[in-house]
Parts: structure tokens; C-alpha cells; sequence
């Protein structure tokens, strides 16, 4: 079993960024710039967007975060989202998800600029990147597609199946691993909430990408000798070994089904830190479009 070191690759791309960054800067452009609006105390929001910012510094990125109230408007929220669409020394725009009940996640996606929206989340971006066109790739399913080309998995003609059609990770994972490109040229199953018989569905699995955020979910019985496991959970359970009473866990159970792995992502340290590394590389993308 060999573990896909989601840690270690971010750290990489990571450290690229940052090269890339100073060459920028010596050829006089300016730094990339990511902006991150935040609506409401979501604890779990609130932490991924924190590590965005953090990670923007890390790279040597400039980061504006707006923080708004829970009960801001619609009106209001989509008027600083135009504002940032207009300014021209951000590059990158992302609207943390999820939204209080009383705004229209998909008006607001929509109205984020195509050419700002390094989260990829656009129906535009998401037409583009279907059919094979330049487009911003969702970070978490860039960061699967980054993991499996550097540590060279063949993905070509391999049964793919994926377990959750979530528009974030499985729908854009499932097209992107269909698709003509490397990697990329599975088959690929989508396994949801309706589908009959998924133990044996997955049990046909080469490459198993479990998105669902249902905790250990996948058991040994499951998955078959030497796939290769993408597992995108992340859950916070109760543990009596830990200091803090709680811990991290993945959809799959990790101890009993990584002895069957060809290879496998831990969690925590798998897909969590690509995903932040990929909306990096995404928002240079943007800084760079426009020189
Ligand atoms: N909520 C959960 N994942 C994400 C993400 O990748 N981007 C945004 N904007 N919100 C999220």
C-alpha cells in the first residue's frame, strides 16, 4: 500500500507557486491577488477560508477577505460581488459555501466573474472545463487530478467509480475523469443515493473516488485487491485517543481497507491540502490571463 501524500504535494505546488510569484514580481507585474467574501460564523467556513488566507501569504499572494453579516441581503451581497468583479487589482474571487437559506446559492455563483471565479463553480466554467475548453477547474477535483498524474497512476481504460454528485467534487471529478485528457480516459460509474447494489458496484472499482461525507462509509468487504482509493471526507468524530476528544476521519475506513490499496489518501493530509493548493494555482492562473 503506498499512501498519495496529499501534504507533501500541496508543499510542492506550494513552493512553486511561490517561485512563480517572484519571477512575477521581477519582471515588475504585481503579486496575485485572491479575495475570499465569508457570510455569517459557519465555525467550518470560517476555518477553510482562514487557511485560504494563510496559504495566499505563504505563496506571497496579496488576500482580502469581506466578512459579512449572516443577515446581509441578496441585493447587497451580489453589489460587493460586482464591486470585486470591477476591481482590477484582484484577480480571484471565491464566495465560501455554503449560504444562509435566504440567498439564492446559484444567482450568486452566477453573477462571480468567469474570469475571477477560481473556485470553477460558474455553469460557464463548468460548460468549458465538460467540453474540454481553457476553464477554471474546481479546486478539490484539480487536486484528485494533480495526486493521481504525480504519483503516475494509469488511469487510462480503468473502471472509475465515484460515490457522491455533488457539484463541487463528484459531478466535475466524474466528467473530468471521463474525459480525453490526462489524467483522465476512465469509465466512469457515478454512484448516488439511488443507486441499487453499490457494494457491487464499487467491488468493480480500479480507482475510488468517495465523496459523500459519510464517515468510514467504505469497509474492506467494498473494494477489491489493489485499487486506488481518492477519499475526499473529511468528518469530525468523537475518539477517547486523542487530547482533544475528537477526531478526523475520511469516508473510508482507513485501517481495514488500505492493506487491499494499491494506493490510498490519508485523512487528514490527503485531498484537504490540495484543494487550498489548487485554488493557488487557480487564482495565478487568473493574475497571469491578464497580463
Ligand atoms: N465550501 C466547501 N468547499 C468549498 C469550496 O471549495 N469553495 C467554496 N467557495 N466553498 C466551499
Amino acid at each position: 500500500m503506498n499512501i498519495l501524500d496529499g501534504k507533501k504535494t500541496s508543499n510542492d505546488i506550494k513552493n512553486e507557486i511561490a517561485n512563480e510569484v517572484v519571477s512575477l514580481i521581477n519582471l515588475g507585474m504585481k503579486k496575485p491577488h485572491l479575495a475570499a467574501i465569508l457570510v455569517g460564523d459557519n465555525g467550518a467556513s470560517e476555518t477553510y477560508v482562514n487557511a485560504k488566507v494563510k496559504a495566499c501569504e505563504r505563496v506571497g499572494f496579496d488576500s482580502t477577505l469581506i466578512r459579512l453579516n449572516d443577515n446581509i441581503t441578496e441585493d447587497l451581497l451580489v453589489e460587493q460581488i460586482i464591486k470585486v468583479n470591477n476591481n482590477d487589482s484582484i484577480d480571484g474571487l471565491i464566495v465560501q459555501l455554503p449560504l444562509p437559506k435566504h440567498i439564492d446559492e446559484k444567482k450568486i455563483i452566477n453573477t462571480i466573474s468567469i474570469n475571477k471565479d477560481v473556485d470553477g463553480f460558474h455553469p460557464l466554467n463548468i460548460g468549458n472545463m465538460t467540453l474540454n475548453l481553457p476553464s477554471f477547474i474546481p479546486a478539490t477535483p484539480a487536486g484528485i487530478l494533480e495526486l493521481l498524474l504525480r504519483y503516475d497512476i494509469d488511469t487510462v481504460g480503468k473502471n472509475c467509480v465515484v460515490l457522491g454528485r455533488s457539484h463541487i467534487v463528484g459531478l466535475p471529478i466524474s466528467i473530468l475523469m471521463a474525459s480525453n485528457s490526462k489524467p483522465g480516459n476512465s469509465t466512469v460509474t457515478i454512484v448516488h443515493s439511488k443507486s441499487k447494489n453499490i457494494k457491487d458496484l464499487c467491488l468493480k472499482a480500479d480507482i475510488l473516488i468517495v465523496a459523500l461525507g459519510i464517515a468510514n462509509f467504505i469497509t474492506n468487504d467494498m473494494v477489491k485487491e489493489g485499487v486506488c482509493i481518492i477519499d475526499v471526507g473529511i468528518t469530525r468524530i468523537k475518539s477517547d485517543k486523542t487530547k482533544s476528544g475528537w477526531k478526523l476521519v475520511g469516508d473510508v475506513d482507513f485501517k481495514s481497507v488500505s492493506e487491499k490499496c494499491s494506493y490510498i489518501t490519508p485523512v487528514p493530509g490527503g485531498v484537504g491540502p490540495m484543494t487550498i493548493a489548487m485554488l493557488l494555482k487557480n487564482t495565478l492562473l487568473a493574475s497571469k490571463s491578464k497580463i
